[in-house]
């Protein structure tokens, strides 16, 4: 899938896209599946919520569960990623971030870049955020907020917030995300299973907590430019990868060609 010149615009002014149906009920399905059999296993992968025995984020299922390999690959995300970052791409990180009902815990406001310069020495901000509906995500299950613009600030200062939720996260202050509200405002994409969003590693952004009795699960692959490899190994290989290899879309039909426990081909 190629993007318009004007959508490429539109990202670098805004900092995100958004598409209400980039994947079908058919293929969402096939990844939605995949889920359940995924939070129950006990690995390290499977980061839990501090507030109960749920999956915040399970990390790095690209390198175990054949279905998320596939979406991983699959051009309708891999091509526009290569168009936006000018050049090729590897998957510095892939989450699949519960957000359980009742007990998914908030993302605090935060530029993904800030955790990539400072725990992995990312050079440079070009790497981005290809992320995937698998529930409706509405106002109540706890959508993602963003503030439009605010990926041309650069990286902001930030302070590292290793307590207010069972993952350590670089965060920004109430005076700063007010003062990029007040030029910025707030908008929150949302949208049936199957939306995607795309969105720049310095957009601002968080989400608040799921007290909802709805599943909001959000798969998230970032994407880096294999010119952008980082540079540190501190954080273990299953968050911040060291595979630079390029990634190589898959036919446009590989989700719906995927039958249940196919092994990789
Ligand atoms: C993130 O910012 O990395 C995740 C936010 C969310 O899933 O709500
Ligand atoms: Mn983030």
């Amino acid at each position: 899938m190629k993007l318009s010149p004007a959508q490429i615009q539109e990202f670098g002014e805004k900092g995100y896209l958004f598409f209400p149906e980039l994947f079908s009920a058919v293929e969402i399905a096939v990844l939605k599946s995949e889920v359940p059999g995924i939070f129950a296993q006990r690995r390290q992968e499977n980061v839990r919520e501090k507030t109960g025995d749920v999956v915040r984020t399970t990390f790095a299922a690209h390198t175990f569960n054949e279905a998320f390999r596939r979406l991983a690959h699959h051009p309708r995300l891999v091509e526009p990623a290569e168009q936006l970052l000018g050049s090729k791409i590897y998957i510095h990180q892939f989450k699949i971030n519960g957000k359980a009902a009742f007990d998914g815990d908030v993302w605090q406001w935060h530029q993904d870049y800030g955790t990539w310069q400072a725990d992995d020495d990312m050079p440079n901000p070009r790497a981005m955020n290809l992320a995937v509906f698998l529930d409706e995500v509405t106002e109540f299950n706890g959508p993602l907020w963003f503030i439009p613009g605010s990926h041309r600030d650069g990286r902001i200062e930030a302070g590292h917030d290793l307590t207010t939720t069972s993952y350590p996260l670089w965060t920004i202050d109430n005076a700063t995300i007010a003062k990029l509200v007040r030029q910025g405002g707030i908008i929150s994409p949302k949208g049936k299973p199957g939306a995607a969003l795309f969105f720049h590693c310095n957009i601002v952004h968080g989400s608040p907590p799921n007290m909802s009795p709805y599943e909001r699960v959000i798969v998230y692959i970032s994407a880096n430019s294999v010119e952008n490899a980082i540079r540190r190994y501190k954080r273990p290989e299953w968050i911040a990868h060291r595979d630079f290899t390029p990634v190589m879309s898959l036919d446009d039909d590989c989700l719906k060609t995927y039958r249940r426990g196919q092994a990789a081909e």
